[in-house]
Parts: C-alpha cells; sequence; structure tokens
C-alpha cells in the first residue's frame, strides 16, 4: 500500500504540501467506495444530534433571506446537508467530485424536482459568479488541498447577501485532544462495560473496514483541523461578515444505533449548555454573510 507521503510536493522554501491532483483523485477512488455505505462509516454525520444542529442552522438561514431561489451544496455525498435545503429552496445544486456518491444522493432524493446534480471539484465550480443565495459546504475542506483558496472561489458564486454554511470540519487539534481521548478511553470502555453486563440488550458498532479506504490519503487537513478564530479570519478576508462561528460535538460513539450509542449522542445536547464548550468541540462550524 502507498504511503501518505508520496502525495507531498516540495515547496519552494522547502516544506512540503500536498500534491493537489493526487489529493484528488485519492478522493474520487475513496468516496467512490464508500458511497454505498457512508453513513454506515460516519454514523456520527447523520446522528440525532448532527441533524439537529443543521436542521436549525438551514432554517436560521432561509428566515433570514429575501431570496431562496438558488442554493449550491459543495462536495454533497449522499445529501445529507442537501436534504434539509431542499424544501426550502427552489432550485438545489448538489455537486461532488465522486459521481458514485452523487448516484447515491439521486436514488434517495431524485424524485423531487428541484434537485440538480453536477459532478464536479469544489475548487472549480462551472457556474456563474454571484448566482447563489446559499452554498453549504459540509465536511469537505479538510479533503481540499488548498481550504482557504477554496472558499473564495466558493464566495465567488455566492451573491452579495448571500450565506455560506460551513460545517462538521475537524476543529484545531490540540483543542480536540481531550475529546478523542474521551472516545477512544472511556467511551468505548464502557461500551465494553455495558455489553458484559447486558449481554442481552442490543449494543451496535458500525464494524466497516475496508482495504481499499485509506483515510491517511483523503483526510489531507484533518490532523491539523480548523481553528475558529483562523477560519473566521479567513472569512473576512474573503469579504464576509461572520454571523456565528463555533465548535461543537464533543462525544461520539462509533454508531448511531443501540440504546447507549443513542444516551452518549444525546449527551452533547447537555454539553452544548456546559460555558465555554462551544471552544472545545471535535467539529467546527460558521455561518457566515457575503457582504453586498
Ligand atoms: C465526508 S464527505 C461529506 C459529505 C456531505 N457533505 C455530508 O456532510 O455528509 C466529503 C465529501 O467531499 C467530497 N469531495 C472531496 N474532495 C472534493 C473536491 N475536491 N471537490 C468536491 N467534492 C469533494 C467527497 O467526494 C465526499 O462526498
Amino acid at each position: 500500500m502507498q504511503s501518505f507521503s508520496v502525495y507531498l510536493v516540495k515547496t519552494m522554501k522547502g516544506k512540503s504540501r500536498p500534491d493537489s491532483v493526487e489529493v484528488k483523485k485519492a478522493n474520487i477512488r475513496h468516496h467512490d467506495v464508500e458511497a454505498e455505505f457512508f453513513e454506515r462509516a460516519h454514523p456520527e454525520g447523520s446522528s440525532v444530534y448532527e441533524r439537529a444542529k443543521v436542521s436549525k442552522s438551514i432554517a436560521f438561514i432561509a428566515e433570514n433571506s429575501d431570496v431562496r431561489d438558488l442554493c449550491v451544496d459543495v462536495g454533497c455525498g449522499i445529501g445529507f446537508v442537501t436534504s434539509f435545503e431542499l424544501p426550502l429552496y427552489k432550485v438545489v445544486v448538489a455537486t461532488d467530485i465522486s459521481r458514485r456518491m452523487l448516484e447515491v444522493a439521486k436514488r434517495r432524493f431524485g424524485r423531487l424536482g428541484s434537485l440538480n446534480l453536477v459532478v464536479c471539484d469544489a475548487e472549480f465550480l462551472p457556474l456563474k459568479s454571484e448566482i447563489a443565495d446559499l452554498v453549504s459546504v459540509s465536511s469537505v475542506l479538510h479533503h481540499l488541498p488548498k481550504p482557504f483558496s477554496s472558499i473564495r472561489d466558493i464566495s465567488r458564486i455566492l451573491r452579495g447577501g448571500g450565506f455560506l454554511y460551513i460545517t462538521r470540519e475537524p476543529s484545531f487539534r490540540r483543542l480536540r485532544r481531550f475529546f478523542d481521548f474521551f472516545d477512544y478511553f472511556v467511551v468505548q470502555k464502557l461500551s465494553k462495560l455495558a455489553k458484559l453486563f447486558f449481554s442481552g440488550l442490543e449494543l451496535c458498532e458500525s464494524h466497516v473496514s475496508v482495504e481499499e479506504l485509506d483515510y491517511a490519503k483523503v483526510d489531507v487537513h484533518y490532523s491539523t483541523g480548523f481553528h475558529v478564530a483562523q477560519l473566521s479570519e479567513v472569512l473576512v478576508s474573503s469579504c464576509f461578515e461572520v454571523v456565528f462561528a463555533y465548535s461543537y460535538h464533543w462525544i461520539y460513539p462509533d454508531s448511531d444505533k443501540g440504546w447507549l450509542q443513542q444516551l452518549l449522542t444525546r449527551s452533547n445536547f447537555v454539553v452544548e449548555k456546559i460555558p465555554l464548550s462551544n471552544r472545545l468541540g471535535r467539529y467546527v462550524t460558521a455561518i457566515a454573510r457575503k457582504r453586498a
């Protein structure tokens, strides 16, 4: 198996950076394979907690938009965020670099006349400038070789006053360390212990492991993550006014089924009420409005 280092090229200053084309090819291969079992591989991504967060954010954006003609979901995958946008926008363009992801999205939501699917790269969106009322980018930036310059092209298609919704990007590594530790040592041990004592009760694990999937090749910015302050700065310098930017989602189990997993997922609703918790979550989210 190839190692991640083949995807690194030396810059002029001698530093290594990911080779853009190779990263994108790896993303196509990876997500083409993952498409059919995406929700099982990433149960936290469509959990009851994540649904509540996305639903609330899209509703907030819709309420504060005077026009809701066109929405573009960049890197839509199998259409998780798209599904919240479809009832609220006249036309929804769901784009992704993986054709297989879009095929699954089509199977799920293709019956809805407002849905349009486009296979394309987030860095080169084949859309006119200043036409979208909302652009969403969920769990995509960390896959892009140059996430911050991609934000600039994404902003190109937004009209003045339109909204950008970025969500479920890994937060800054140092800040998520405690919860990574909590996940691997406390949550997993708790699940095993519960299985021992309540062997008759249903406890599920996602158990998805496919040879062809190598996350190191596609999650190029996962290890460093994104700092809320840094993301906000980039947004401000790209003509946005930041409405909200914070981190969220602290505890997640390895499945969305089973009573213990459900309980752990729901515990996030409690944790988010603790003061300052929104600085220490594992994901970052931002809602920004393009200046007119
Ligand atoms: C973790 S999934 C997230 C899917 C969906 N947005 C969600 O929230 O469930 C990342 C998606 O980004 C897509 N992707 C990766 N690199 C991309 C690129 N350069 N341009 C467009 N989409 C890309 C992948 O194919 C995949 O569908």
